[in-house]
């Protein structure tokens, strides 16, 4: 016998600042209307100077865990997902496992990118179902605007910040995790990085001068990849679970583009309504979306106990997953 997992309470943060598509018209050469049409993006939050990820991280876990009714303490493992690190070393996850006082947990962090989530989620369930451990954080924290170069018109108007955070538990046997998967392909690495600032080119005045810090991304040749993968992996992980795509209640995809989440439901048959979406609000949060996506769900009602719920990611790496709960 084995323990099923489950998301037994959420929480999510963000910057209250805002960056609107006016006010990047008055930065870069782009516009509203291209902005709109070809991401669906209107505004997107961005941190200020001296705001940075772990701080996300902590407000939507403690938020989390009350919605869970658990302490602090109650938690065994941490694990952050994020791009965004407050710094290379400590991991963020130590960082939010100090600031919560979760003082039974080791905290770690998970570097893949926009599917970072459902990678935490894949590796909590595996543990909580061989009963190593009882209860887990998995969070998606991110301060991306902090890595942008706002002279790139192709990435600034994109990403935005904050953090969503779940608290997996043990559910009864037909609910919570029921099947996930999650998959990379590194020939993918130069779609999307940020070379500077590593092992391999290092930090100094050259690759600081260069941008090599900043996310570069090649947007247009990942759009088909992002399609074709989250279509792919969510059809097999729908069917892995023993379920057809005319029994999911509710889509909630990362949000990268509405361009990609339309293409993607086009392509597994799951009519627009089924499909959540607030990039309009957010822009593309990296492994944040998804998290903050799911709570905005649950808290408005949209997704209600007993609900079947595909969750789907594709980011950098590149790295894509899916993975199915019933609620
Ligand atoms: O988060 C997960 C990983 N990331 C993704 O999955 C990203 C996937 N890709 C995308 O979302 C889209 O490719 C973008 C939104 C990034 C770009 O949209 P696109 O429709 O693929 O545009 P494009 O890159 O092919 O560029 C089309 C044109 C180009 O001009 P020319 O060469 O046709 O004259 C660009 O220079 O649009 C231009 N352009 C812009 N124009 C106004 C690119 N960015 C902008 C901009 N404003 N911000």
């Amino acid at each position: 016998m084995t323990q099923n997992a489950g998301i037994i309470g959420m929480g999510h943060a963000y910057p209250s600042a805002t960056l609107t598509n006016a006010d990047l018209e008055k930065i870069v050469e782009t516009s509203d209307e291209w902005i709109t049409t070809r991401t669906g993006i209107k505004q997107r939050h961005k941190a200020a100077d001296n705001e940075y990820t772990s701080q996300f991280g902590v407000l939507a876990a403690r938020q989390a865990l009350e919605r869970a009714g658990l302490e602090p303490t109650d938690v065994e493992l941490i694990v952050c997902a994020t791009t965004t690190p407050d710094q290379i070393m400590p991991s963020t996850g130590a960082i939010i496992q100090a600031q919560l006082g979760a003082s039974n947990a080791a905290g770690m962090d998970i570097f893949a990118a926009c599917s970072g989530f459902l990678y935490g989620l894949t590796m909590v369930e595996s543990m909580i179902r061989t009963g190593q451990i009882r209860h887990a954080l998995v969070i998606g924290a991110e301060v991306l605007t902090k890595y942008v170069d706002y002279t790139d018109r192709s990435t600034c108007v994109i990403f935005g910040d904050g953090a969503g955070a779940a608290v997996l538990g043990p559910v009864p046997a037909e609910k919570g995790i029921l099947a996930t998967k999650i998959r990379s392909d590194g020939r993918y690495e130069e779609q999307l990085y940020a070379p500077g600032g590593g092992t391999k080119l290092g930090t100094s005045h050259k690759t600081i001068d260069d941008g090599l810090h900043f996310f570069k991304m090649k947007g247009n040749e990942l759009f088909k990849v992002a399609v074709r993968s989250m279509a792919e992996i969510s059809a097999e992980v729908i069917e892995n679970a023993g379920y057809a795509v005319a029994d999911i209640d509710l889509v909630v995809p990362h949000q990268a583009n509405q361009r990609i989440t339309d293409a993607v439901a086009s392509r597994l048959g799951v009519p627009e309504e089924k499909v959540y979406s607030n990039i309009a609000e957010h822009g593309n949060t990296s492994s944040a979306s998804i998290p903050i996506a799911l709570d905005e769900c649950i808290q408005t009602g949209k997704i209600k106990e007993g609900d079947l719920v595909l969750l789907t990611a594709f980011g950098g790496g590149a790295t894509w997953g899916s993975t199915l709960i019933r609620f």
